[in-house]
């Protein structure tokens, strides 16, 4: 909103405070996020093409093992979220995992689970006031104690770091396009932003990159498949495009805007044809003003592609027998996710 509207007073009190997702005053937020809007610039945003393509055919690949036998239920949410996971993390520090799923090395993992774990811890503060299903949910699905696995997998974060601070000063050109880049100091006038600080931002960004995207990635699925209509008219458009195509084609699918549009609302997508200016001010899924989701290009970016390749993909995909409308109610904690936990596909 404006910049006479604060954040929460709880932004205060989770793991991430002190970032630019939770910093409270307005002259603070102000210069923190100069250090990483550049980042977000259209041209930078292209840069990243070639990750996101990449981590989408990850998740691809990752999709059809799971959905190798006849029939065989493939949990959507859950594909997803891995791959906005590991496109964040490589936003961050720079591409480290190979194609495959299973082949990211370790220093990729490291920071992906540490920010899983500040997710966690986020979600357990979010939810004091809430329902306490979704953090159990989440505390059981962790191999180990919460407390050892912060222990474990927080110093490989700080590694992370160390190791794109090394990297970015000695080859510059090749690191110059991730998140944290600006923000790291380049010689004694230019000192930017402390290791600590780095550390937890590189966290926030992934924690605010990730679920946010995999569930608005995880309801067009729902969506679009609910409706046979759109699915084709959809499908007709991104089967449109050329073999090797590229991330402004995508973009520039009408018919896919309208559903990227309204999926973040509700479900009619031909609404968005012909907006009314009353329409586009009252449309404000990423927020608004000062405070506006500095990732929302890069998202609307990442829902284009999954939609596009994944509809290209899976052509008789179809939503599974056991799932129920119940499932995909919207529970909203920190970001808005479905009630189930899952969202179960037959490829
Ligand atoms: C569909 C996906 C997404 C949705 C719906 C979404 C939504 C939002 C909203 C509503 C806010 C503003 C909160 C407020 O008013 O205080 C916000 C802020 C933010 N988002 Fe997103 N977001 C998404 C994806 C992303 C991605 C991919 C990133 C990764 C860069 C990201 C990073 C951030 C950050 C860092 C902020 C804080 C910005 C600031 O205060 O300056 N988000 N997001």
């Amino acid at each position: 909103m404006g910049t006479s509207f604060e954040k929460a007073p709880f932004y205060a009190q989770i793991s991430l405070k002190g970032t630019l997702l939770c910093l409270k005053g307005n002259k603070d937020h102000a210069a923190r996020r100069k250090y990483f809007s550049k980042a977000f610039t259209q041209n930078n945003l292209l840069e990243w093409e070639g990750t996101l393509k990449k981590g989408v055919r990850r998740a691809i690949l990752g999709m059809k093992e799971k959905g190798r036998e006849e029939g065989k239920e493939v949990d959507v949410l859950k594909a997803v979220t891995e791959m906005s996971l590991k496109i964040m993390v490589e936003l961050c520090f720079g591409e480290m995992g190979e194609e495959g799923g299973e082949k990211i090395p370790k220093a990729n993992d490291g920071p992906t689970r540490a920010a899983i774990i500040d997710g966690v811890h986020s979600e357990v503060i979010f939810t004091e006031n809430g329902s306490k299903r979704k953090v159990l949910y989440l505390l059981r699905s962790l191999p180990l104690p919460l407390f050892i696995t912060r222990w474990i997998f927080q110093p490989s974060v700080k590694e992370s770091v160390q190791q794109l601070k090394q990297n970015y000063l000695t080859k510059p050109d090749d690191f110059k396009n991730t998140i944290l880049a600006r923000a790291i100091g380049k010689n004694e006038e230019d000192t930017g932003l402390p290791d600590g600080i780095l550390v937890k931002e590189a966290k926030a960004f992934i924690v605010a990159g990730t679920d946010t995207t995999a569930n608005a990635a995880t309801y067009l699925f729902w969506v679009v498949l609910k409706h046979p209509e759109v699915k084709a008219k959809l499908q007709e458009e991104v089967d449109s495009l050329p073999e090797d195509f590229s991330i402004s084609q995508v973009q520039a699918l009408p018919y896919l805007q309208l559903v990227i549009t309204e999926t973040l609302r509700i479900f009619q997508p031909e609404r968005w044809e012909n907006p009314t200016p009353e329409m586009k001010d009252s449309y404000m899924p990423f927020g608004i003003g000062a405070r506006v989701c500095i990732g929302q290009q890069l998202a609307q970016m990442e829902l284009a592609l999954s939609a596009a390749m994944l509809f290209r993909e899976f052509h008789n995909v179809r939503i599974a027998p056991s799932m129920t409308e119940q499932d995909m109610i919207v529970e909203d904690h920190f970001a808005m996710s479905p009630k189930g936990h899952n969202f179960m596909v037959v490829l």
